[in-house]
Order: structure tokens, then C-alpha cells, then sequence
């Protein structure tokens, strides 16, 4: 309703308006000459223009990526002590005001879940693509949000051109050096940080084939970080992987290289935890991988963290208190346990996207899951409303 009158104010307005673009201030009080019930009709006119205008940019909400969205009640970012952060999708983020208002209350954090990936940034040769990132990292500045990058090298995500690409190593180093470096100058002094490799090694600690291994061995990894160094060297590159929380052989691969790299002058800042578990990890285990890959002396970014809940149960299950209860509990020991590690190594927390409803649990995988903080109506859930109360700055 309020809407149509919106509207109406518009048309009447534009009835109106012969001489409005000729002379603003006229068409504001009225000419001189105008007679008194004329000189009225202006005024009503252009404050019914106004009031309508106002009241269409209420009811219309198209957010612009460069004005800030304000916030006012408390959210994750202001209890914890370590930056906390979501992957966001540009769709919602550019379409859905709840979602974009709740990253601005929780998060001071974010990572574009796809917008950043080879086949988004560089999907031909010469071609860049940069509109969708660049509204992340416009949004985020505007919002006093910190932007890591994900990911300039990996298996998946990979154009046609490049999986097709045909050259002798020299022309593959230099396919790695041109697309790495143009992303990362690109976003030079906007994105804080890099995933640069993700994941690199299989479950048994072997590296896993991918078309970088296949064209120029395990080195493409240290060359991407040096290339990267290269362009930003104000920017923490980290090496990103999954599956390995509970410790196990390809943790194990992940801190020789680690290790190896910080010997050899390679510039690595920190490694990435995904960190997509379940309810039923044990938090032992994964505070002794914290611990671990601490002491490797580099930061420490749990980069997409998810704790499933739906592991086993018919595909019809949703989430009864119990459960999420103990998801929250999960939540608490992993924050918890990541709060032990030294304050200087602790880059943040990122949620792999902002509700259950976004989850790529339950986008891609289709099996309804409710992995995150907040519910298929962005409310916060148990492990939310136990985090803003027990997890404190330290
Ligand atoms: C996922 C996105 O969430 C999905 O939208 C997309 O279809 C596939 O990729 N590890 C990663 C992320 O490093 O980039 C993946 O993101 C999830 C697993």
C-alpha cells in the first residue's frame, strides 16, 4: 500500500515538474510572479516529492556497496578477541538486506565464498572479472570488515583455458606468475590476506594431482607464495586445507612443508584450518591440533568452520534442542581451544557462510544440514547465543 502511495507521489510530482530542472529554487518556494494558491501547490508538491522519495529508498531496499550499513545492538565481533569472519555470496550480499545487515553486526571478517576463485577473477586469458569481488571488498571497507582472499591457487575452479592450456614449464610458470599477481595487485592494500594454495595434499600426506602438480611439480606452492610476496608483501599468505583437524598423516605433510618453507625464506604467514567437522569430533583432538600447528610458529586461520550435525539421520531430520545444544558445545571448545593459542597467532574464526539457510551443506551437497550460527530464518541458534555469553575477550 504505502508503496503505491510512493509512486503516486511520484507521478503527481512529475505532472508537476515543468519547471522544476529549469530553476530548482523556484520550483522549490515558487517564481515571484506566481500567484499565492500556485506558489502552495509547489510547496506541497515538492514536500509530497520528498516525503515519497524518502519512503520509496525505505521500502525498496537496494544497498549500494560503498555506504555503510548501520548497526546498533552487539554481535560476535564485539565479545570476541580475535577477528571472526563469514564466507559471503555475492548474491545475497548484493540482494539480501537481513543477511548484509547481520555481517555488519556479527562479523569483522570476510571471505568471498566464490567471488575469488580462478574461474570468477580470470575466465579467459586477458579477461579479469572483478565486479563481484570488488563489491566484497567496497562493502567491506565501508563496514570497517577485514577481506582475506580465497584462492589464488587450486585444483578446482580452474577455467577451461587453463586445464587446456598447452606450453613448456617456462609458459606454465609464467600462466602462475600472471594470474597470481594480477589478482594480488589488484586487491593490493584492500585484501588483508591470502588463501594461496588450498588444498594441496591427500588424506595419506602425498600431493594430491591437480594440473599445477602435473605441469610444474610441488613447487608451483612455493612459487605462488613468492609470487605473491612479490606483488604484496604487506599481505599474510596462508596455505589452506581440510580434513585434517583430527591431526593425522596429512597435518603431518602440511607442517613439513610449513616448516621447510620458514627454513627456506619462502613467505608463508600461516596456515589455514576448513575445518568443516561434525558434532561428533572430539574436542581433545582438535585442541591438540590447534596446539600443533601452533607451534609450527605460524598464524592460525580456522578458515571455514561448519560443525554437521545431520552425519547419518535420514535426509527428513531437522534440528531438535538437543542437537543444538550440542553443536553449541562443539562451537564453545573450538573457540575455547582456540583462544589457548598464543594471541599473536590467532588470525580469527570464519564460518563457512552466515546461516544455516546459505550453508554449502545445504546448497551443494542437498542434504539439509545446520551447520553454522544462525538458522534457516538468519536467527541466532544455541551455539550463537553460547558464544556471545561464554566465549570471552581475553
Ligand atoms: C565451496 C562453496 O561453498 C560452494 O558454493 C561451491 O559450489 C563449491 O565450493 N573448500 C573450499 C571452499 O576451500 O572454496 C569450498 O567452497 C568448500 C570446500
Amino acid at each position: 500500500m504505502l508503496k503505491g502511495v510512493a509512486v503516486r507521489f511520484d507521478i503527481l510530482f512529475l505532472f508537476a515538474s515543468n519547471n522544476f530542472c529549469k530553476n530548482f529554487p523556484f520550483a522549490i518556494l515558487g517564481t515571484p510572479t506566481m500567484g499565492f494558491r500556485m506558489r502552495y501547490f509547489s510547496i506541497i508538491i515538492f514536500l509530497l516529492y520528498f516525503s515519497s522519495a524518502y519512503g520509496t529508498q525505505l521500502l525498496i531496499n537496494h544497498p549500494q556497496s560503498e555506504s555503510s550499513d548501520t548497526v546498533a545492538e552487539p554481535g560476535l565481533k564485539d565479545v570476541l578477541s580475535f577477528p571472526i569472519g563469514a564466507a559471503v555470496k555475492i548474491k545475497l550480499l548484493r540482494n539480501n538486506a537481513v543477511y548484509r545487515k547481520l555481517i555488519v553486526q556479527q562479523f569483522n571478517s570476510i571471505t568471498a565464498e566464490n567471488a575469488m576463485k580462478f574461474n570468477s577473477l580470470h575466465p579467459e586469458p586477458t579477461v579479469f572479472r572483478w565486479s563481484d569481488a570488488d563489491y566484497i571488498v567496497d562493502f567491506a571497507k565501508a563496514n570497517n570488515i577485514r577481506v582475506h582472499g580465497h584462492t589464488l591457487i587450486w585444483s578446482k575452479f580452474n577455467p577451461k583455458w587453463v586445464t587446456e592450456f598447452q606450453g613448456s614449464r617456462t609458459d606454465w610458470e609464467n600462466l602462475l606468475k600472471t594470474h597470481v599477481q594480477s589478482i594480488v595487485s589488484h586487491f593490493q592494500g584492500k585484501v588483508a590476506s591470502w588463501d594461496v594454495v588450498n588444498e594441496a595434499f591427500e588424506d595419506n600426506g602425498n600431493y594430491k594431482s591437480c594440473i599445477w602438480l602435473e605441469k610444474l611439480g610441488p613447487s608451483y606452492i612455493e612459487l605462488a607464495f613468492r609470487y605473491a610476496h612479490e606483488c604484496d608483501p604487506d599481505a599474510l599468505l596462508f596455505y589452506n586445507d581440510y580434513g585434517h583437524e583430527f591431526g593425522g598423516r596429512k597435518l603431518q605433510a602440511i607442517l613439513n612443508m610449513a616448516k621447510d618453507f620458514k627454513r627456506r625464506g619462502v613467505p608463508i604467514s600461516g596456515l589455514g584450518l576448513q575445518m568443516h567437522t561434525v558434532v561428533r569430533m572430539e574436542d581433545a583432538k582438535i585442541a591438540k591440533t590447534l596446539r600443533t600447528v601452533a607451534a609450527a610458529g605460524l598464524k592460525v586461520h580456522i578458515s571455514e568452520l561448519e560443525v554437521s550435525v545431520r552425519y547419518q539421520k535420514p535426509a527428513s531430520f531437522i534440528l531438535d534442542s538437543n542437537l543444538a545444544l550440542q553443536q553449541a558445545e562443539k562451537y564453545r571448545a573450538i573457540f575455547q581451544a582456540y583462544q589457548s593459542i598464543p594471541k599473536w597467532q590467532q588470525f580469527g574464526i570464519t564460518t563457512w557462510n552466515v546461516a544455516d539457510a546459505d550453508s554449502f551443506r545445504n546448497s551443494k551437497i542437498k542434504n539439509h544440514d545446520f551447520p553454522l550460527l544462525f538458522d534457516l530464518n538468519y536467527k541466532p541458534k544455541a551455539a550463537h547465543d553460547v558464544l556471545m555469553k561464554r566465549i570471552r575477550k581475553k
